[in-house]
């Protein structure tokens, strides 16, 4: 199956309309393309369509017309298994299970089939190092429905990081956190990005936020992804 290399486009999405109802669409994507390692920023006010444009791109929705491709595939096929990973805005955690199995199955998405020794010992060392990236690892044995919103969120990007995939949807993954841990959660995705090259599309209403992590802007406004609200710029990167 193909898949991407350097400098490749990631994502590429051609003449994309978005939404549930064909006589409804909730917006145009005239042309958008995201290359390897770039982090691309969404914002947008509340019910524009954020969410369902990275459920779109994620295959979990159906674009009501054009073209998209993702990690070379072009939909309605998937990407090769864990290529792809999504932190969802509702996380979708199992809750009575523990932080360690839910980040693990993030982890185990990597391999096909029953895992052998190998494959099992090193799912369960990149789960264990996503939940210390994320500052977790005295929760790793609690069940998900005790943990606070901000620490379920952790949960939620440790599962996607675990998973090492070469496109990561964030959908507001830093809500619910305080300023000092959403630096250090964004900085972990930003690191895994320029490490890995790694693309990121997140999804952030708070454009000053959108700013401080990104290296693109867009805004989704009156219905259309507008490409004269996008800005570049050169990130630093707060180690
Ligand atoms: N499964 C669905 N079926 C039909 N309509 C839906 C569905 N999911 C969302 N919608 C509608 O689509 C619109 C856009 O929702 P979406 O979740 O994409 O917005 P958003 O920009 O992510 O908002 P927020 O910033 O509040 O998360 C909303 O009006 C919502 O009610
Ligand atoms: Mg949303």
């Amino acid at each position: 199956m193909a898949t991407t290399g350097a400098g490749d486009v990631v994502v590429r999405l051609d003449g994309v309309t978005i939404g549930y109802d064909k006589n409804k669409p909730l917006a145009e994507i005239p042309s958008l393309k995201i290359k390897n390692g770039e982090i691309l920023a969404i914002a947008g006010p509340s019910g524009i369509g954020k969410s369902t444009l990275v459920k779109t791109i994620a295959g979990l929705v159906r674009p009501l017309s054009g073209d998209i491709e993702v990690c070379g595939v072009m939909a309605p096929r998937r990407p090769v298994r864990g290529e792809l990973g999504y932190i969802p805005q509702r996380l979708g955690l199992i809750r009575h299970a523990t932080v360690f199995h839910n980040v693990l199955i993030g982890s185990r998405a990597k391999f096909c089939g029953p895992l052998d020794i190998f494959a099992s010992k090193q799912a369960k060392e990149w789960a264990k190092k996503a939940i210390a990236i994320m500052g977790l690892e005295h929760k790793i044995w609690e069940p998900i429905k005790r943990l606070s919103g901000g620490q379920q969120r952790r949960v939620a990007t440790a599962r996607t990081l675990a998973q090492r995939p070469k496109l990561i949807l964030a959908d507001e993954f830093l809500s619910e956190l305080d300023e000092e841990t959403m630096s250090k959660v964004a900085n972990a995705v930003v690191e895994y990005s320029r490490q890995e090259g790694a693309a990121v599309v997140l999804i952030e209403h708070d454009i000053s936020r959108a700013r401080s992590i990104a290296d693109r802007l867009v805004v989704m406004d009156d219905g259309r992804l507008n490409p004269f609200l996008s800005e570049t710029k050169t990130l630093e990167v707060k180690m």
